[in-house]
């Protein structure tokens, strides 16, 4: 008999390889020539802490780790004891990985120097270790953020070497601590989502290239501002209450634009009375979503309708009024 090639497995049988995020990314990586595998072991580094943060935060009455430290952080706002100990999480495991020169998180007022000159790393990272961390209370999808930046060792100072626009960053992503746990990443080749499988501890790839959808008529925002919104941003409510519109708001950024990148829809934060800037923070908020927004096919801008991403930061804890999601939906905002 003739030889009829590779033999089909029969319907319903999966034959696709299970992937890691370790493994998704080393296969990443070895696409660039010269590459030295450093990169992975940023990405390693992050999981694991991601890891040890999920299980502290679905033990957080159980180990008394829930409430506050007593401490306001550089935004004035309270940390709560959380906040802290994933701060010192992702500190202590992204420390010692010697391809990062320059570390930068939401809890601290300055950039951390791990490494100058000839010790220096390649690459900077810049998280909010905790962010919506304030529903804990009521166990409500928290989430860590994080961005990788090129270092450039002929800056000299922290704060200029990573107040760069989203435009330049090398990959990005959060991990949301929800009904499960999950950590969705981009290197600028799409964007693909993994779920932990806490049984055996790794991060399994369960949809590659995401793709958001360019409408959906859902927006997420913080209504109980609106009083202090912009006319623009008013103007668009009162359309989207007369057309149809759903509304959906956590609270937490990550689960806000988890949904949104998953369902589409858009999610906003505009100038508010209190935060005449808005609220949320440019280069480890803003940016890192921005970035995977894009990558899903979606837009992100600011209040008056430049890309987030061309922005140009002055100080690490800048914040950037926001609007980002399905492209028409994000669009219809700006045509209010
Ligand atoms: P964080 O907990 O890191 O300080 O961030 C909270 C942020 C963000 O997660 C969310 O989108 C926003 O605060 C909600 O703000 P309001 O409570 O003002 O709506
Ligand atoms: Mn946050
Ligand atoms: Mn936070």
């Amino acid at each position: 008999m003739p030889d009829s090639g590779p033999k089909q497995a029969p319907r319903g049988v999966v034959t696709d390889n299970l992937v890691s995020l370790q493994s998704f990314i080393l296969e990443e990586e070895a696409r660039y020539p010269g590459a030295t595998g450093e990169f992975s072991w940023i990405i390693s580094a992050v999981s694991l802490a991601a890891k040890i943060i999920a299980h502290k935060v679905r033990h957080v009455r159980l180990q008394e780790v829930l409430g506050e430290q007593g401490d306001v952080n550089v935004q004035g706002e309270e940390q709560l004891r959380m906040d802290v100990i994933a701060n010192e999480v992702i500190m202590r495991v992204l420390g010692g990985r010697s391809s990062i020169a320059v570390l930068g998180s939401e809890e601290d007022e300055e950039p951390t120097i791990l490494r100058r000159g000839r010790d220096g790393g390649k690459y900077c990272v810049l998280f909010d270790p905790l962010d919506g961390s304030s529903n804990l209370d009521t166990a409500v999808g928290v989430g860590t953020i994080f961005t990788i930046l090129r270092n450039d060792p002929s800056i000299p100072g922290a704060v200029e070497t990573v107040c760069q626009p989203g435009s330049k960053q090398v990959a990005a992503g959060y991990v949301l601590y929800g009904s499960s746990t999950i950590f969705v990443i981009t290197t600028g080749r799409g964007v693909h989502m993994f779920e932990l499988d806490a049984s055996i501890g790794s991060f399994m790839l369960v949809k590659r290239d995401m793709r958001m959808p360019a409408r959906k008529k859902v927006y997420s925002v913080n209504e109980a501002n609106a009083d202090g919104f912009p006319e623009p941003f008013r103007r668009y409510l009162s359309w989207a209450h007369a057309n149809g519109y759903s509304s959906r708001y956590i609270g937490s950024m990550v689960a806000d634009v988890h949904r949104t990148l998953v369902n589409g829809g858009v999610f906003l934060y505009p100038p508010t009375a209190k935060h005449p800037h808005g609220k949320l923070r440019l280069l480890y908020e803003a940016n890192p979503m921005s970035f995977l927004v894009e990558q899903a096919g979606g837009t992100s801008v600011t209040a008056d309708g430049r890309r987030t991403m061309d922005i140009v930061p002055r100080e690490l804890h800048e914040r950037v009024p926001l609007v980002m999601g399905s492209r028409d939906e994000v669009a219809a905002v700006l045509n209010a």
